[in-house]
C-alpha cells in the first residue's frame, strides 16, 4: 500500500541536493555521474506506483520516444494533481537545488564551456529578463531554466548516439523501470568516448548536428562505448553537455507490454521560450 503522507515527508531538499549524493563526478572524456537509491524509498515508491500512464503521453515519435513534457497541459495536470511530483519539481527547481548543482558542476563546465562555466546560475524561471540588461550582469552571470519531462520508450525504440542541443547544460535522468524489468531488455544509457584526438576532432559536435544512418554506422566503427549507465530502479544518471558528449540508447528489448520509462530534469542556458508554466497557478 503507497502511502503518500510517508513519500512527502521524506522527500526533502537535503535529500536531493545533488553535493550530498553525488560521490563520485566523472572527468573523462566529459562530465558525468550516476547515484543509486537518489530518492527517499518512499518516495520512489510513490512515484514508480503513479507514473504517467502510456495514453497520458501526449507525443510519440515512432522507433523513438514517447514524452510528456512540462510545456503540455497533460504534464501540468500531473503536476498539480500528484502532490509528491509537485514537491518533487518545486525542489528542484528552487533557488538552493539550483545554485548547489552549480557548485557541483562548475569544474565540468569550465571542461565544457570554458570560463563562463564560472559564471553564477540565475533561474530566469523566477528573475525578470530586464535583469539582464546590466552589463555587469550579462559578465558574470548565466541565465538558466530548468524543464522537466516523463518519457517512455518501448519494444524497439532507440536513441542514436547524440551529443544534446546548444542549449543544455546539465541532463540529469531519473529511472523508473517496473519491478519486472530484466536487464536484457536494455535501457540503460551508452557513453562514447573517443580513442584518439584525431577522431576525436572528426566527431567533434557541439552543434548536435544529426548523424545519418551511415554516419552512424562509421560512428560505431570509430568511437568506442566506455560506459552503460544501467537500467536500475531508482538511478539518477547525469552528464553534462560538451562538444564529445556523446550517449544513446540502444535498441530497446523488452515484451511488448513494458516500457523504458525515465524522468529527465534537464538544466538549459537561456531564456524558456514559454511563459513558465509552473508561475501560472493562482
Ligand atoms: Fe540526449
Amino acid at each position: 500500500m503507497r502511502s503518500e503522507s510517508k513519500a512527502l515527508e521524506n522527500l526533502t531538499l537535503e535529500s536531493i541536493l545533488l553535493s550530498k549524493r553525488i560521490t563520485k563526478l566523472n572527468y573523462t572524456p566529459f562530465c558525468y555521474f550516476k547515484v543509486d537509491n537518489y530518492l527517499p524509498d518512499a518516495t520512489y515508491e510513490f512515484l514508480c506506483e503513479t507514473y504517467p500512464q502510456s495514453d497520458q503521453f501526449p507525443e510519440r515519435i515512432v522507433n523513438y520516444k514517447s514524452y510528456l513534457p512540462n510545456s503540455s497541459e497533460a504534464f501540468m495536470e500531473y503536476y498539480r494533481t500528484n502532490l509528491v511530483m509537485k514537491k518533487l519539481v518545486d525542489l528542484m527547481r528552487s533557488n538552493e537545488f539550483m545554485q548547489d548543482a552549480h557548485s557541483v558542476f562548475w569544474k565540468g563546465l569550465i571542461q565544457s564551456r570554458g570560463l563562463a562555466g564560472v559564471k553564477k546560475w540565475v533561474d530566469m524561471a523566477n528573475t525578470k529578463p530586464e535583469f539582464f540588461d546590466r552589463w555587469f550582469e550579462r559578465k558574470w552571470k548565466q541565465p538558466v531554466y530548468s524543464n522537466f519531462e516523463f518519457t517512455e520508450m518501448q519494444q524497439g525504440d532507440s536513441l542514436e548516439p547524440h551529443t544534446d542541443g546548444m542549449h543544455k547544460l546539465v541532463s540529469l535522468l531519473l529511472y523508473f523501470p517496473t519491478s519486472d524489468w530484466k536487464s536484457e531488455y536494455q535501457g540503460g544509457t551508452a557513453f562514447y568516448r573517443a580513442p584518439s584526438s584525431e577522431i576525436a576532432s572528426r566527431w567533434s559536435n557541439y552543434q548536435n548536428n544529426k548523424l545519418t544512418e551511415e554516419k552512424v554506422q562509421h560512428f560505431h566503427k570509430e568511437m568506442e562505448g566506455f560506459h552503460v549507465a544501467e537500467f536500475l530502479p531508482n538511478r539518477l544518471v547525469g552528464f553534462l553537455k560538451a562538444k564529445l558528449s556523446y550517449h544513446s540508447v540502444p535498441s530497446i528489448q523488452c515484451p511488448e507490454s513494458l516500457r523504458r520509462r525515465t524522468f529527465n530534469i534537464n538544466i538549459n542556458t537561456g531564456y524558456p521560450n514559454y511563459r513558465s508554466p509552473f508561475n501560472t497557478e493562482t
